[in-house]
């Protein structure tokens, strides 16, 4: 969570460059932005806020050098001294991530001057602390001190340094991500390429335990443990900048639920080869995990419905945060699965790192290709869905299903035929997703938007898909809605129903429907969300009907209705209260 840049260049303007590539990266958090300058006299000064970035427009004093960060408060309030950058003396810094033991070098600083509550001050004070002690202060002694302070962290961080005296701007990096691009004559270090894919789509990923520094096109990485230099490949990204940006719809989530006309489609498009080695993991294997969170977790868990129907692979399904309870089944012989769309979830990562320790072999599922998670795993199959910048998650989710049904079938020994019900569920969902069809659901959605709770139901693969709705409708329109196994309700939930709430019904068959008819008996609205319509529906909205894979078509019309819905509220949802995109924090 958080978004940190910085810029190093010739050109005056760095204060602007900035905060606009802060506000693409907005999506990693909201809740204050600021800005530090290097003026053109060497000193440092720093403009911060409360408050969401994208509607800033502020004048910056001529600067070569900059760095910023739009946060997600993990320690300490919503405050404008708590909002980062902060300037400890000479030294001024950005974080990403959780110190853990600040509390311990609190106390042993003893510095009356500290004025905000977050643990990322104390850096700053340790740094200038162990700055002053030195006889001068050059590029040397700032990156000695850098790497001793970072010997003392427990816990996450990326962090960006400048310090008064000394051109130039350090980063360095332990679980949190920084990726460094590289423009003509000038260079930026970001925690997500939009910040800089305007300027430059060359880029380097640091990797834990290293440290880079930067003046205006020169780079140098070295190891943040011993201060080796470290040599690093060029690599071109493939995304695009219209990927990444807007355009004409009013919000990056509708844009984005629309993307999967065609990156369904992009999901599948693997060469045999690689699916038959993540196939051959599975198979080496004996006993698999699934670990992920919030949305990838449901994936996951439509994904275990997929392994038992095609393959009859039986994979256990844990959220990352649940994990360490089962790990001590965790050896040389278990596949971890990891599926996650930043590829940076703090919790998905450590168990990673955990269960390499204990041995076990680690396929990752990602969309951010050469995110943390999937640099650690030995076999990586990328997701493709392209840049997802709405919290909500929606086109990755399905990308993930596409590729995990597709795995299934691989591990079966028939992708030609997964391939082959996957491209037709591709065709099917690019005709269903147009104007008129999300026009229907926004008067569906009108329907029920005054309603506090709503409750969604289904059987197999829909009932992690009922799970998946209520998390997609809860972040973004704030309305308590809870999804249930369709067989489950008559042993508590059904309790909850009363006249007039509104019920989803993921699937039409004929389970399913004597449950919908359950709950209508006690008086639900019940929209039934099939390939056929149901007299027990009072509303219906129809998606085709995609074989084994319906959980990726059904889903799609929830995440239209979860959009009208926070619309209707005048909400916003690409920006969910509380929430941040990817989750760099435990
Ligand atoms: C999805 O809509 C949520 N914002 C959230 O649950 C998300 O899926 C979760 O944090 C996992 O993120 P990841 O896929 O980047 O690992
Ligand atoms: N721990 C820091 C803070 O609370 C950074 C949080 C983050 O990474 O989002 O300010």
């Amino acid at each position: 969570m958080c978004g940190i840049f910085a810029v190093s260049g010739q050109e005056k303007n760095a204060g602007s460059v900035v905060l606009r590539g802060l506000k693409k990266l907005e999506y990693r958090g909201y809740d204050s932005w600021g800005v530090a300058i290097r003026n053109l006299s060497g000193g440092i000064e720093v403009d911060k806020e409360v408050g969401k970035i994208s509607s800033v427009q502020h004048k910056f004093g001529s600067a070569k050098e900059a760095i910023g960060h739009t946060r997600w408060a993990t320690h300490g309030g919503v405050t404008k001294k708590n909002a980062h950058p902060h300037k400890v003396g000479g030294v001024t810094i950005v974080h990403n991530g959780i110190f853990e033991n600040y509390q311990v070098w609190k106390k042993k600083l003893n510095k009356n001057s500290f004025q905000s509550e977050t643990d990322t001050e104390i850096i700053a004070g340790m740094l200038e602390t162990s700055l002053v002690k030195k006889k001068e202060i050059t590029k040397k002694e700032v990156a000695e001190c850098i790497r001793e302070v970072c010997a003392e962290i427990q816990g996450r961080f990326g962090i960006l340094v400048m310090v008064e005296g000394v051109s130039g701007i350090f980063a360095a990096r332990r679980g949190s991500p920084l990726i460094l691009g590289r423009g003509k004559k000038e260079t930026y270090i970001a925690s997500d390429i939009p910040a800089f894919l305007e300027k430059t789509n060359t880029v380097n990923y640091l990797d834990d335990d290293e440290m880079v520094y930067i003046q205006e096109g020169k780079v140098e990485f070295s190891n943040l443990k011993t201060g080796a230099l470290v040599k690093k490949r060029d690599i071109k990204v493939s995304w695009k900048t219209e990927e990444a940006e807007k355009g004409e719809w009013p919000h990056f989530m509708i844009k984005e639920i629309f993307d999967q006309k065609d990156t369904i489609a992009r999901a599948i498009n693997h060469d045999d080869k690689l699916l038959n080695k993540a196939a051959k993991l599975l198979q080496s294997a004996n006993g698999a995990y699934f670990v992920a969170c919030g949305t990838a977790h449901k994936v996951a868990m439509a994904a275990e419905y997929f392994f038992t129907e095609i393959s009859g692979r039986k994979i256990n399904v844990v959220p990352a945060s649940e994990m360490t309870s089962f790990e001590k089944f965790v050896n040389k012989k278990t596949a971890i699965i990891a599926v996650s769309q930043s590829g940076e979830t703090a919790d998905v990562l450590e168990i990673l790192e955990r269960g390499k320790k204990r041995g076990a072999k680690i396929l990752a599922l990602t969309n951010v290709e050469s995110s943390s998670i999937a640099r650690l795993a030995h076999v990586h199959l990328p997701i493709k869905a392209g840049p997802e910048k709405a919290v909500a998650s929606t086109k990755a989710a399905t990308s993930q299903m596409a590729l995990l049904f597709l795995l299934a079938f691989a591990d079966s020994g028939q992708i030609n035929f997964g391939r082959f019900i996957l491209r037709s569920t591709a065709e099917s969902i690019n005709d269903l997703i147009n104007p008129r069809y999300e026009e229907r659901i926004r008067r569906v959605a009108k329907k029920i938007v005054k309603h506090p709770n709503l409750f969604i139901i289904g059987r197999k693969s829909l009932y992690p898909m009922a799970l998946e709705s209520a998390i997609k409708i809860q972040e973004v329109s704030y309305i308590h809605a809870q999804g249930f196994a369709a067989g489950e309700l008559k042993h508590g939930p059904i309790a909850l129903i009363e006249k007039g709430t509104p019920c989803l019904v993921l699937g039409g068959g004929q389970e399913t429907v004597s449950n919908a008819t359950e709950l209508k008996a006690r008086g639900a609205f019940i929209i039934g969300i099939s390939p056929n319509r149901q007299d027990v529906f009072d509303e219906w909205l129809k998606v085709p009907d995609c074989n084994g894979a319906q959980a990726i078509a059904t889903i799609i019309p929830v995440q239209i209705l979860a959009y009208h819905l926070a619309v209707l509220r005048g909400l916003d949802p690409d920006m969910p209260r509380n929430l941040a995109k990817s989750v760099t924090v435990k």
